[in-house]
């Protein structure tokens, strides 16, 4: 079976890759020439832990290639995946631009029937107009079908997540379309569940927005542990005991981040409005993660009426670890307001640094270490949980710091390992440690 993957972002290079390890002929197309030139020579362009490994594997077996040319990837096609961005614009709609134009790429392209699956997140219907809109401007009496296959990877982990994943969702409408795709995934061993394809798009939205939820929900008890004295470590312990509830995706924080559950969340609220049906509860995971992105600088004015000239050292800026990715994370939400500010911030990332001078070349100083990076600060703001910073020395805050305020989003230390370490530390849901 000849597979075509369009795009080669992080969710089309880690199919297309997985796709090949397991052994089929996968062709990966892009319309960036840069990109598709360091992929063929074997480079990931993007941070995924054993991608390129997995790559020179398959590059090294012929399993995988990669092109800019889109008839030569669809001509014979039999299946073709399509994981191009689908980004939200300003109203929280999806922007299919992408995915309509691999759509009409196809038509142009295709000399055969073909199955077209979606592995991007779409809009609920999207499989049926791109298949209306395929199939209205192929030649010789080409046709399509249209699969819907949403994938649930999480950055850092995706290869991990696309080779054993917990289940495959084949959201399709036919047999022969469900026979394709069993085909493909025939040495995954995951439950796969056939549904329609209406379901199979609202499960990747459904999914995704419960998990958005989850955290939202806690960081909300979060903040009330800390008006009553509860600790959110421990309730969190408490609550994840019982199966009903799970104990994963109850860490507080301050506030989710990445290219997902911000977007997902916004989508999807957009699409029950106009449908008269607002999602309340998915209104409300949106705009608590608005505000929990800001409780970290709303904790540093209890001690700083402005932050003119304060010196402020920032570690880890990625939305999570494990990735270099930025979107939407809190730092990029914080950093401006501190820089309009007037503080003077010298930042410490091990693999965020180079997109997040992309924003901010010059404004801030770049450190090499924790340690420059704290050296004569007043305020500490943590923003990501890094393992560096998990397994650092705490005495290096009071060490190097003028006046040690450290104000850590992600519950990076226990508290009994941060007292009397001579700093004023706060992090959240659980009580401050003074000194
Ligand atoms: C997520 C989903 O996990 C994945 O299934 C989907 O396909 C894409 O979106 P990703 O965005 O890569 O993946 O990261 P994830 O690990 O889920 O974290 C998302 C955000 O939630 C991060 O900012 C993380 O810090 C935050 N988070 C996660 C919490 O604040 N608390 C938690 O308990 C878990």
């Amino acid at each position: 079976m000849k597979i075509a993957v369009a795009g080669t972002g992080y969710v089309g290079l880690v199919t297309g890759a997985c796709l090949a390890y397991k052994g089929h002929k996968v062709v990966c197309l892009d319309v960036d020439t840069n990109k598709i030139e360091r992929l063929r020579s074997g480079d990931p362009v993007i941070y995924e832990a054993g991608l390129e490994e997995i790559l020179h594997k398959c590059i090294a077996d012929k399993t995988i290639s990669f092109t800019t040319d889109y008839k030569e990837a669809y001509k014979d096609a039999d299946a073709i995946f399509v994981g191009v961005g689908t980004p939200d614009k300003k109203d929280g709609s999806v922007n299919l631009s992408y995915i309509n134009s691999v759509a009409d790429q196809i038509a142009e392209s295709l000399e055969k029937d073909a199955l077209v699956i979606i592995k991007s997140t779409v809009p609920l219907g999207t499989s049926d107009r791109i298949e209306s809109r395929i199939n209205s401007n192929t030649k010789n009496g080409v046709k399509v079908e249209l699969a819907s296959n949403p994938e649930f990877l999480a950055q850092g982990t995706a290869v991990q997540n696309t080779l054993h994943p917990n289940r495959i969702i084949i959201g399709v409408k036919s047999a022969k379309s469900e026979k394709i795709l069993q085909e493909i995934y025939k040495d995954f061993d995951a439950p796969k569940l056939v549904v329609k394809r209406h379901s199979a798009e609202m499960i990747k939205y459904a999914s995704n927005d419960f998990l958005a939820l989850k955290i939202s929900y806690v960081n909300e008890i979060a903040n009330l542990c800390e008006l009553t004295g509860a600790d959110i470590d421990e309730v969190t312990k408490g609550m994840g005991y019982d199966p009903r509830i799970g104990s994963s995706f109850l860490k507080a924080g301050t506030g989710y981040g990445g290219s997902c559950f911000p977007k997902d969340t916004k989508a999807l609220h957009w699409m029950s409005n106009i449908r008269g049906h607002e999602l309340k509860t998915v209104r409300a995971a949106i705009d608590v993660n608005e505000g929990q992105k800001l409780v970290l600088i709303k904790k540093a004015h209890h001690y700083f009426d402005n932050f003119k000239d304060v010196n402020i050292a920032v570690l880890g800026l990625t939305f999570k670890p494990g990735t270099d990715d930025l979107r939407e994370a809190p730092s990029l939400s914080c950093i401006p307001y501190l820089l309009d500010d007037g503080a003077k911030i010298k930042a410490w990332d091990p693999v965020g640094e180079a997109n997040f001078r992309k924003f901010y070349p010059n404004e801030l100083t770049y450190c090499k270490t924790i340690e420059e990076t704290l050296e004569e600060a007043d305020i500490c703001f943590i923003f990501t949980e890094w393992p560096e910073i998990c397994n650092m020395d705490v005495k290096e805050f009071a060490r190097r710091m003028k006046k040690p305020l450290v104000l850590d989003g992600r519950n990076c230390f226990k508290l009994k390992d941060i007292k009397d370490k001579g700093v004023l530390y706060l992090s959240i849901g659980r009580a401050p440690i003074k000194g």
